[in-house]
């Protein structure tokens, strides 16, 4: 049996869909002893897994370091990496949304001041309102810019909505629902069809009963 790489995203996100894995028969339990390790094998599962920054899963799948991997669709549409996207784990969901200062009002004679760490996605999003906008790329806590005038809205991912309402914003329009998808390499989708779709048919199992 081949070993399969698989791409995990680090964090809270990463651990809820390690457990989907290891419920699907796919379990590798060095991962949870605790350590600052970044890569754990189960040669009796043929499954290695690495955890790596959320927003790299797609690159390590795309240049095929890993065969397969779970990402946000926001990262797959903020920068569309050549990969099959073949499931989605209904998890890790949240949205994609403008929001703003409380009371703002749009003034369309103005160019809009857009803050988000997804230029493509709102880029292409007020390409299709046929809206103006100047883009101002920031890398995290987004939710400052309108607070201090650098921007008038932001473009971010909104989860609970606790960070916008701590820092007086809301949401004024909705861009798209978001939530984890496996993706696989393409040409290791060829050479290790057999396996993914074991892994894929197992995991859609486990999303259909959690429905
Ligand atoms: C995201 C997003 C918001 C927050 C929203 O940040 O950018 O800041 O989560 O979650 P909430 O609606 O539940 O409050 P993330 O933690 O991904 O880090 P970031 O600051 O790097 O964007």
């Amino acid at each position: 049996m081949e070993t399969l790489n698989i791409a995990l995203p680090k964090g809270r996100l990463g651990e809820k869909v390690y457990s989907m894995f290891e419920k699907a028969g796919f379990e590798c339990p060095s991962i949870r002893e605790t350590n600052r390790k970044l890569i754990f094998e189960n040669p009796e599962k043929g499954v290695r897994y690495f955890w790596v920054k959320p927003s790299d899963v797609a690159i390590y799948v795309e240049r095929g370091a890993a065969d397969i991997g779970v990402a946000g669709k926001d990262i797959l549409l903020e920068y569309s990496p050549d990969v099959y996207e073949l499931l989605d784990l209904k998890t890790g969901k949240c949205r994609m949304a403008v929001a703003a200062r409380n009371g703002f009002k749009d003034d369309l004679r103005k160019t809009l001041r857009v803050a988000t760490k997804f230029s493509n996605i709102a880029l292409s999003y007020y390409s299709s309102k046929g809206r103006d906008i100047d883009i101002i790329h920031l890398n995290g806590s987004i939710e400052i810019a309108p607070i201090l005038g650098l921007s008038d809205v932001i473009v971010d991912i909104v989860e609970t909505g606790t960070t916008l309402k701590e820092n007086d914003l809301c949401v004024i329009e909705e861009i798209v629902p978001i939530s984890a998808r496996f993706i696989a390499n393409k040409s290791a989708f060829k050479f290790k069809g057999k396996q993914i779709e074991a892994l894929v048919s197992s995991l859609k199992a486990l999303t259909e009963e959690e429905k």
